[in-house]
C-alpha cells in the first residue's frame, strides 16, 4: 500500500471509519449533558458536514470547501458560547467515538491530538 510516500491521517483512517466516528459522535453529544442543547434536533446535516470537514481537513479531498466554502470554524462556532468544560465535553465524546473503531493507536493518537488542537481553539467564553 505505502508507495513510500507519506499517508494523509485520512488514508490511514478510511473513509469508512471516519463515517462511522461521526455517526457515533452525535449521538454521544446529543446525550451529553451539557452539549445537548446547542445542537438541533435532527442531526443528519451536521453529520454531513462535520464528515465532509474532517475528510479535507485531515488531508482527503477538500469536500467541505466545495459545498459550504472556507469552513472558518471559530466564526462559525461564533453564535455558540463554548466554554473550557463544552470543549472538554467534546473531545471526550470525540475520544468514545474514535475509540470505538478498530484502528492503530498511533493512528488514533495523532487524529485526538489534531481534533483536540481544533477543539481548545473554538472555547470563546469563559
Ligand atoms: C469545542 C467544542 C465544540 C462545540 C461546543 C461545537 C458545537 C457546534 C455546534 C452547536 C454546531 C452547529 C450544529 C448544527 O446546527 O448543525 C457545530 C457545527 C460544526 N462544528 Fe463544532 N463544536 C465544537 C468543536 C468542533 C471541532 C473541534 C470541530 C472540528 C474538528 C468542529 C467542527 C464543526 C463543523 C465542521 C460544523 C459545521 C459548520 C457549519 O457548516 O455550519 N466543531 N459545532
Amino acid at each position: 500500500m505505502n508507495n513510500g510516500l507519506a499517508q494523509s491521517l485520512y488514508q490511514q483512517i478510511g473513509a469508512a471509519n471516519l463515517r462511522e466516528i461521526v455517526q457515533t459522535f452525535y449521538p454521544l453529544v446529543k446525550a451529553d449533558p451539557l452539549l445537548t442543547e446547542l445542537f438541533p434536533e435532527n442531526l443528519s446535516e451536521t453529520m454531513n458536514k462535520q464528515e465532509a470537514f474532517l475528510t479535507g481537513f485531515l488531508g482527503g479531498p477538500p469536500l467541505y470547501h466545495q459545498t459550504y466554502g472556507h469552513p472558518m470554524l471559530r466564526g462559525r462556532h461564533m453564535r455558540f458560547k463554548i466554554t473550557i468544560d463544552h470543549a472538554r465535553a467534546w473531545f471526550e465524546c470525540f475520544s468514545e467515538a474514535v475509540n470505538s473503531v478498530d484502528l492503530e493507536s498511533g493512528v488514533k493518537t495523532e487524529l485526538l491530538e489534531a481534533v483536540g488542537r481544533v477543539a481548545a481553539a473554538l472555547v470563546n467564553s469563559e
